[in-house]
């Protein structure tokens, strides 16, 4: 006698150990790479349980409205949309943060712009005073072209005697910033800000903050033409406004080196994210312009430099 296959709505069913394999299949397929990981994450979305779950209930039947969304995600995946922005999801620094279109993914280098950071501040970052337990003195910190907020949330995170001052141009990415400081719970000491680099705080009048501890920037900084050599994940479905920075991507630093020069406080602490092939571009900046010490370069676990810090000194 043939074995009974399940039905639901007229259709075979699927269980969860079919969903993965049909999933893998397709996205093997489609040449994606990480396609085992990949079809169980958008297996653990569509879903909404763990990892642990799906192998512990093989042969669970899956809901028809969930396969569907599984197998929707699966296929624009396949046409190449990044898995992040089907979940709505990504970690950064051990937190969670909600990533869509307007923002750049958070990507794992970019934590070396919080190491060096922290490093940096020693034993300025520490959260209390040690012989009083009190929170310590206020520490005022800018982030340069935020995105989904990632570095000024975990700084606000990691700092809670911080007030952190976040800048974008696009509105759009700073909705999603702001959402993603109140899922993290440091709403009320980040305040986003729309406008062009450090500028915001130039301005004549303005009532922001004129005085920095801490300045970091992940800039955009690929070049327009670089654009042909990057993965269609990035081309096609991520912001230009972030990845791009002019011809040769190198633009934003030299106005961002000059503006962090006038806002940051004696021993202030700048730290930006490197573009490729940049950092004797960037190194440069520094050089030129007086009052700089301990310019530094990280290198990343790829071998490439990524992030340059540095400390103001007037
Ligand atoms: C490479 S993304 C970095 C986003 C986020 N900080 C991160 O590390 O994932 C650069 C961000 O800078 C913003 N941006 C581009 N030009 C800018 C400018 N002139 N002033 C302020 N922000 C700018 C983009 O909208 C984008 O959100």
């Amino acid at each position: 006698m043939p074995a009974e296959v399940p039905q639901q709505n007229g259709h075979a069913a699927v269980d969860v150990r079919r969903a993965l394999k049909d999933g893998i299949a397709r996205l093997r397929d489609g040449h994606i790479s990480a396609f085992t990981l990949t079809a169980e994450v958008l297996l653990m979305h569509a879903t909404g349980r763990d990892r642990a779950w799906l192998f512990a209930h093989p042969d669970e039947i899956l809901d028809a409205e969930v396969a569907q969304k599984y197998f929707a995600a699966i296929e624009r995946r396949v046409a190449g949309e990044p898995t992040q922005y089907i979940t709505g999801r990504q970690e950064f620094w051990g937190l969670e943060f909600e990533v869509a279109p307007p923002v750049l993914i958070p990507r794992p280098e970019t934590e070396h712009v919080m190491e060096a950071v922290l490093a940096r501040l020693g034993e300025r970052g520490l959260k209390i005073d040690m012989k009083t337990g009190a929170p310590r003195e206020t520490m005022y910190v800018a982030d340069v072209g935020t995105g989904s907020g990632c570095l000024a949330v975990a700084l606000a995170y990691e700092l809670p005697h911080a007030k952190v001052y976040a800048t974008d141009i696009s509105a759009p990415a700073l909705e999603i910033a702001k959402r993603n400081a109140e899922r993290n719970g440091v709403a009320d000491r980040v305040t986003f800000i729309e406008g062009d680099l450090l500028k915001p705080f130039l301005a004549a009048g303005s009532t922001l903050p004129r005085e920095f501890d801490v300045i970091v920037s992940n800039p955009p900084y690929i070049g327009r033409d670089e654009e042909l050599t990057l993965e269609r994940e990035v081309r096609d479905h991520e912001p230009h406004s972030a990845l791009f920075a002019g011809a040769t991507g190198l633009e934003l630093y030299g106005p961002l080196v000059e503006q962090a020069g006038v806002l940051l406080k004696d021993r202030g602490i700048l730290a930006l994210e490197l573009g490729h092939d940049s950092d004797d571009y960037v190194r440069d900046l520094f050089d030129k312009q007086s009052g700089w010490t301990n310019v530094a370069v990280t290198i990343d676990l790829a071998g490439i430099p990524r992030v340059l810090a540095a400390q103001r000194s007037r």
